[in-house]
């Protein structure tokens, strides 16, 4: 056989296998779920409802399924990845438009399972972290989605471009990067610990912005250890001393997921986000769970790197500007001030090897989290109309490299580049 026919072959069988597959996906959607809602009424129905908002506000549906904020899950909420924009479904109760008509068989297919109304989801929803849903949780959460006032509101979800609009090559990526199944807690581990590892790993899908994609989108082996998104680094997130929570104590965390802030930091763009719309609404018991949770995962082990000498071109630049522009609110020692303005001295965020968040923080500047518990958040000024490329790359390879901190030089061309970046996403 010539190379030419065997490739003929190959690409034979990689369509037969491709058409058989669709159809067994076609069947597959198809199912008939029966609506096995239970039939309640008067407390156990409003109590029911009740647990549901709260797996809804854990899991934080609102965030992604809301554009216009009076209309709450009504979809279009537009989401950049890296294959195009997907928008979010319109989720209120809606008979047309929405999942007003849908059986809560329906309606797990979608949230356990990445089946939804045109065929397979795009993980853009994160049906990944959502499939370890407990029966009861996924039971509550319909009880008060079918509350949910109906918006009529149309949404044309994939907006991708061929090959990636084809929802049936999901099947593939499912195959490769899914292996969903309810929480089942490990005997050896106390029930605050499970409870944490539920909340952290299911609803609240922390690991949709704090681990790292590969190039298909899928989860890398290296859980939890930070990642970029658009402009914003979600920092890594177990122990380790310098670039993780590891000088965290358990009420730092559990403080910073209540009020947005802590002794240490103020949380900006999607994590403030994250704070007001989802974790400063949980209970104080599921915050210490997230938090002792947290707080045993092993540490990440990336090399820590040596500090700038302190008495390079580019450190005394970058002083200079600091003393001037900054040391007024974090102060010439680093120290910030308490739930308020950060502190920069040994702060992870500033030691993550990719300065994305820190640079749209200098640039664009950055209101943090208004919550109840810290309803007067300071701003960050924005200091792109007054620094060059040159004096941001100095003074932020200063701060990361001054009081304790240890991080890569940052060079003008990456400011530059994170200048452009943001007017393009502004627009
Ligand atoms: C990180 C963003 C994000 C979060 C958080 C999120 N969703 Fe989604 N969801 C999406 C996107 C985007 C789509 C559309 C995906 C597609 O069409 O492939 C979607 C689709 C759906 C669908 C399918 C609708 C249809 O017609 O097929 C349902 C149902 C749904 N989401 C429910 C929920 C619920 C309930 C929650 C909370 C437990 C939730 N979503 C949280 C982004 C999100
Ligand atoms: C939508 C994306 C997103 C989700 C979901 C998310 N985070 Fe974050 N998180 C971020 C970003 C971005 C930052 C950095 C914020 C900053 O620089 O102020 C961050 C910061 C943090 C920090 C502070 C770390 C530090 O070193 O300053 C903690 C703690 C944290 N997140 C915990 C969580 C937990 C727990 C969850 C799940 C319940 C979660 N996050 C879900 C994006 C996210
Ligand atoms: C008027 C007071 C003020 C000035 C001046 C100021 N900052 Fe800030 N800075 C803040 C506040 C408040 C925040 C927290 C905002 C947030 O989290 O959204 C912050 C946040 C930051 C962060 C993010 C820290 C983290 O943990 O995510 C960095 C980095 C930073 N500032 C660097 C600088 C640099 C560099 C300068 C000087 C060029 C500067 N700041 C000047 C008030 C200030």
């Amino acid at each position: 056989m010539t190379l030419k026919k065997l490739i003929g072959a190959l690409v034979g069988i990689g369509v037969l296998g491709a058409l058989g597959y669709g159809v067994g996906v076609a069947i597959d959607l198809n199912q008939h779920y029966p609506d096995n809602t239970d039939v309640l009424s008067g407390k156990a129905l409003s109590d029911k409802i009740a647990r549901g908002e709260y797996v809804a506000i854990a899991s934080d549906c609102v965030a992604c399924h809301t554009s216009d904020s009076h209309k709450p899950f009504a979809g279009g909420y537009k989401i950049d990845t890296p294959f195009g924009p997907i928008l979010s479904s319109n989720i209120t109760a809606d008979k047309e438009t929405g999942i007003g008509n849908w059986s809560k068989g329906q309606f797990d297919a979608a949230v356990r399972h990445g089946k939804g109304s045109h065929g397979f989801l795009y993980p853009a929803m994160p049906y990944p972290a959502y499939s370890t849903l407990t029966d009861s949780d996924l039971d509550d959460l319909w009880a008060y989605m079918q509350t949910i006032a109906p918006v009529h509101n149309k949404v044309i979800e994939n907006q991708l471009s061929f090959p990636y609009n084809q929802r049936w090559l999901l099947g593939g990526w499912n195959l490769l990067f899914f292996h969903g199944a309810p929480f089942t807690p490990t005997a050896s581990l106390s029930a605050q610990l499970n409870r944490g590892a539920y909340l952290v790993n299911g609803p609240g899908h922390c690991a949709a912005c704090h681990t790292a994609k590969n190039i298909f989108g899928g989860d890398v082996s290296n859980a939890m250890q930070g990642t970029t998104l658009q402009g914003w680094h979600a920092p890594d997130l177990t122990t380790n001393a310098h670039v993780g929570l590891g000088h965290w104590s358990e009420q730092d965390v559990v403080d910073y997921l209540h009020n947005g802030s802590n002794r240490f930091t103020v949380a900006s763009g999607p994590m403030a986000e994250a704070v007001e719309n989802s974790t400063q609404h949980m209970t104080p018991e599921d915050l210490a769970a997230i938090a002792a949770y947290l707080k045993t995962r092993p540490a990440s082990t990336p090399s820590v790197p040596a500090a700038l000498a302190n008495d390079s071109a580019t450190m005394h630049a970058g002083k200079l500007i600091y003393d001037t522009q900054c040391a007024a609110c974090h102060l010439s020692s680093g120290a910030g001030v308490r739930n308020m303005i950060p502190t920069l001295a040994k702060n992870p965020q500033l030691n993550a090897a990719d300065p994305a968040s820190l640079l749209t923080v200098i640039l664009n500047g950055s209101d943090g989290a208004v919550t109840t518990g810290n309803p007067t958040a300071a701003r960050m000024p924005r200091f792109d109309w007054k620094l060059s490329d040159q004096q941001i790359a100095q003074v932020t390879t200063y701060i990361r490299n001054s009081w304790g901190n240890a991080a890569p030089e940052v060079k003008a061309d990456k400011v530059a580049h994170a200048r452009k970046a943001i007017a393009a996403q502004a627009h």
